[in-house]
């Protein structure tokens, strides 16, 4: 770890134009340093002025942070507030009905609207739905879906009844589906007849219907499936059901179940540096108070913009920017169920042209993706289109490379928008550290400074700080109100994971390293530091794509790194041991293949390796350990520059280096 280095090299600063000091939120540095001044002088008081602000409370708390379970944390644990309330009934209440809540765009252009007032009709209905099916507060419920009003209904359903739900990304396979069902205990799916993307028909309920056919979803009583297409489906009557028809039967009318502030709102599953992926569980007061914050905050989110994030509902993002954080403070935001490239990769461009978008949010491999599309026909260039509308853009996911940024400034942004670079996780629940649009002066590739109360840090592995200019281990000092609670049934990789008894055992471990500029203090994310790979702003676990390739009979032993990639962040290597002798030639690319649509089955096309290189053994130490950072080399093709007089046949240097 000590060999990460300040790599930054990056001069240029951008500071934010006098208008958009002028126009927001937080007016400029010296209002950002006083509300950090506020967060560091009485810090429960901050966070609870912030909560009852921002939120509309059932039952008002009294009590703000409790430690003395650390760090199994709770805030607000005596108040009491109902998600979909918040997000809904309370902008109706206020006069705001008519507000168009969503502009949905469907894979083929069609647009639909959908205001405040319907939607709560719409999630009110099913909310019903859901309780006529026998879901209950506190029962979990899968939801399985492409990008679409229904799925953002689906998700505030079940917030409106107090059923926790738990979001799996439509790309994942049937076995991903069946392991998050079985884990988390669901008692009822929600699903699709199939998902629409780049004009392509894809299955989601022959997926689904896999997956429960697999074992261990017997609590699963109820099927409830959205029409999407009209596409043939399997069907088990008394399971499934059509959401149009048990919702149509319903009243509009469902009151909202105040729950406890520290109620699972939802469970989110996320890769670690395991075999097996871990169920984020977030709270519903804590983490509904940051989803909108950060909106206020790092997006200055006015009543008048229209709010663009690009992200899947099955991502962390998904939940925080579209389905609650942009409802919470009740925005117009812009649904898009397709793919940046259908029908050509103008198709951004053109959304926010058609939608008149002032603040869009998308990943960095997006952007990348586009300008190498840009560069190719000038037609699905961003300067052939009308984007005077954008006030401000945002990325999220990965570091974004100052070429990119710069890119995206000047030709998305036109040189007038403040690009907000915006670091956090799954596990964070909203922004962590990010410049602020109307205050931080931007520095290309850097995520820049902690949002006030969020007392971000880098120690070393002891976990004592370490001087700026010195790369280190990022972590957080103290709780804050939208943070992970547990992961869901196994409370010891909580705290053995994020609070590791080796730093103290009290600060939280984000997985990142990360480096301080010298003179401003900027953070620059240097990526990850455990085997956890990036991969187009989607984190994959190393082991989790070994075991996928062990569990193929023909593979003996699987070693998986990352390699930098130009579009994706980062791409997935492979190095497999066969059973049987090693593959050469056609054998050995049809092999490749073979076990590249294996991993997609067993995990999801998002974790298949790019590339798969077959030796007669893995690199190890005399101890068994495999040389991963000589893989690591050997992914680059670059030379190997480290000690192997350990390796007991250095001839498979030669094979593993060797792509197909
Ligand atoms: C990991 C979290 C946050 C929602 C999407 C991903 C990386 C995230 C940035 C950024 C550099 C970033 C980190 C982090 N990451 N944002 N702005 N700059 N790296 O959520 O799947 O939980 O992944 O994504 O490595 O730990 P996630």
């Amino acid at each position: 770890m000590s060999a990460i280095e300040s790599v930054l090299h990056e001069r240029r600063v951008f500071a934010p134009s006098a208008q958009a000091v002028a126009d927001a939120t937080v007016s400029g540095m010296d209002a950002y340093k006083a509300l950090c001044a506020e967060a560091e002088r009485d810090y429960e008081g901050f966070w609870a002025r912030l909560a009852r602000e921002t939120l509309a409370w059932h039952k008002p708390f009294t009590k703000v942070l409790d430690e003395s379970k650390a760090p199994f944390y709770t805030w607000f644990e005596d108040g009491e507030l109902n998600a979909s309330y918040n997000s809904l009934d309370r902008h109706v209440e206020a006069g705001n009905g008519e507000r168009v809540a969503l502009v949905f765009e469907a894979d083929d252009g069609t647009v639909t609207n959908v205001t405040y007032r319907d939607l709560l009709a719409r999630v009110s209905r099913f909310a019903n739905a859901l309780k006529q099916r026998g879901v209950k507060k506190g029962d979990r419920v899968v939801i399985y879906m492409p990008m679409s009003i229904e799925g953002i209904v689906a998700m505030q359903a079940c917030a409106r009844i107090g059923a926790t739900h738990s979001v799996v990304f439509g790309g994942f396979s049937s076995k991903s589906l069946n392991e998050r069902m079985v884990d988390v205990g669901a008692v009822a799916l929600v699903t699709a007849d199939e998902q629409m993307r780049g004009g392509k028909a894809l299955p989601l309920k022959n997926i689904a219907d896999e997956a429960l056919a697999m074992g261990g979803c017997d609590a699963v009583h109820s099927v409830i499936v959205y029409r999407r297409t009209g596409g043939k489906v399997a069907w088990t009557e008394g399971r499934d059901h059509w959401m149009h028809e048990l919702s149509q039967a319903q009243s509009e009318t469902c009151a909202p179940e105040p729950v406890g502030a520290e109620h699972p709102l939802f469970i989110l599953y996320t890769s670690g540096s395991t075999g097996k992926p871990k169920g984020v569980q977030h709270s519903t007061g804590g983490y509904l108070l940051w989803a909108a914050q950060t909106l206020k905050w790092t997006f200055d989110w006015k009543p008048t913009d229209v709010f663009w994030c690009t992200a899947d509902i099955g991502w962390i993002t998904g939940h925080s920017y579209i389905a609650y954080g942009p409802l919470t403070v009740g925005a117009t935001q812009v649904v898009f169920e397709g793919v940046p490239t259908y029908p050509n990769a103008g198709r951004f461009w053109q959304m926010i042209e058609k939608h008149k978008v002032t603040l869009f949010y998308t990943a960095p491999t997006a952007i990348r993706s586009l300008i190498k599309a840009s560069e190719a026909d000038a037609k699905v260039h961003p300067k052939s289109y009308d984007l005077s509308s954008l006030r401000i853009l945002g990325t999220v996911g990965e570091p974004i490379n100052p070429e990119a940024w710069i890119w995206y400034y000047e030709n998305v942004g036109g040189k007038r928008c403040p690009i907000v670079d915006t670091w956090w996780q799954t596990e964070t629940g909203g922004h962590m550290i990010t410049p602020l649009p109307g205050a931080t002066p931007l520095v290309p590739g850097s995520c820049t400074l902690p949002l006030p109360g969020i007392m971000a840090a880098i120690v070393d592995e002891t976990g004592q700080d370490v001087p700026n200019g010195q790369g280190g281990i990022l972590v957080v000092k103290r709780p804050w109100p939208a943070m992970i609670r547990n992961v869901w049934g196994q409370p010891e990789r909580y705290q053995s994971g994020y609070f590791p008894a080796e730093l103290g055992g009290t600060l939280y471990l984000a997985g990142d390293g990360s480096v301080r500029d010298k003179d401003s203090g900027y953070f620059t994310i240097m990526g990850r530091i455990d085997d956890v790979l990036n991969v187009s702003g989607h984190r994959l676990g190393t082991m989790e794509i070994e075991s996928a390739l062990v569990a193929n009979p023909l593979v003996a032993e699987a070693a998986v790194v990352g390699r930098p990639d130009d579009t994706t962040g980062e791409a997935v290597v492979a190095f497999v041991v066969l059973k049987a002798t090693r593959p050469q030639g056609d054998e050995a690319v049809k092999l490749a293949n073979d076990l590249r649509a294996w991993v997609g089955k067993e995990i999801g096309p998002i974790a298949k390796p790019k590339d798969i290189r077959f030796g007669e053994n893995l690199p190890k130490t005399r101890s068994g350990k495999i040389m991963r950072r000589l893989l690591r080399s050997l992914a680059k093709g670059e030379a190997i520059t480290q000690d192997v007089s350990t390796l007991e046949n250095p001839a498979i240097l030669d094979q593993l280096g060797e792509s197909l």
